[in-house]
């Protein structure tokens, strides 16, 4: 079965997902749009927040936002226990919030990046694993400081 990767932008972010939205179907997955679904002003919360609660609570493995800066988003979404969401606006980026990270949430800039960045930017994430070792214990001391 296909894995399901929830999507969601604002108005800002909302072209661009469809494109996402097909790439991720060619490469085999099954997109869950989570809006918005049209350029109509919306606020980034109402979609960072649904998403990232699914990270949060293990109905999906990982996810994507957009929105203007990326930024909106990966505030929201960080607020959730486990939820480690990465602003990327490059392939490196991507790779390097995977291997050293282990970001579960990919936020795209969408008003900063072309179309063709952002679907190289999404496919490096997407097939790059956690490097595992010594980044496993600094992810784990992200949640220890939590709440302090
Ligand atoms: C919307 O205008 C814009 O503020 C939003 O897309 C995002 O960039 C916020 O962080």
């Amino acid at each position: 079965m296909s894995e399901i990767i929830p999507i969601a932008s604002d108005h800002a972010g909302v072209e661009l997902k469809e494109r996402l939205k097909r790439e991720l179907v060619a490469l085999g997955y099954a997109p869950l749009d989570m809006g918005t679904n049209s350029t109509d002003s919306v606020d980034y919360p109402d979609f960072a927040h649904p998403l990232a609660e699914k990270v949060e609570h293990g109905e999906v493995q990982r996810g994507v936002l957009l929105c203007g800066t990326g930024l909106g988003m990966s505030y929201a979404a960080n607020r959730h226990h486990g939820v480690r969401a990465a602003v990327a606006w490059s392939p490196e980026v991507a790779q390097l919030s995977r291997e050293h990270n282990d970001a579960n949430v990919l936020v795209l800039p969408a008003r900063c990046i072309s179309e063709d960045e952002s679907v190289e930017i999404l496919k490096r994430w997407l097939s790059t694993p956690f490097a595992g070792g010594r980044h496993s214990r600094r992810v784990a001391k992200i949640e220890e400081g939590e709440g302090t």
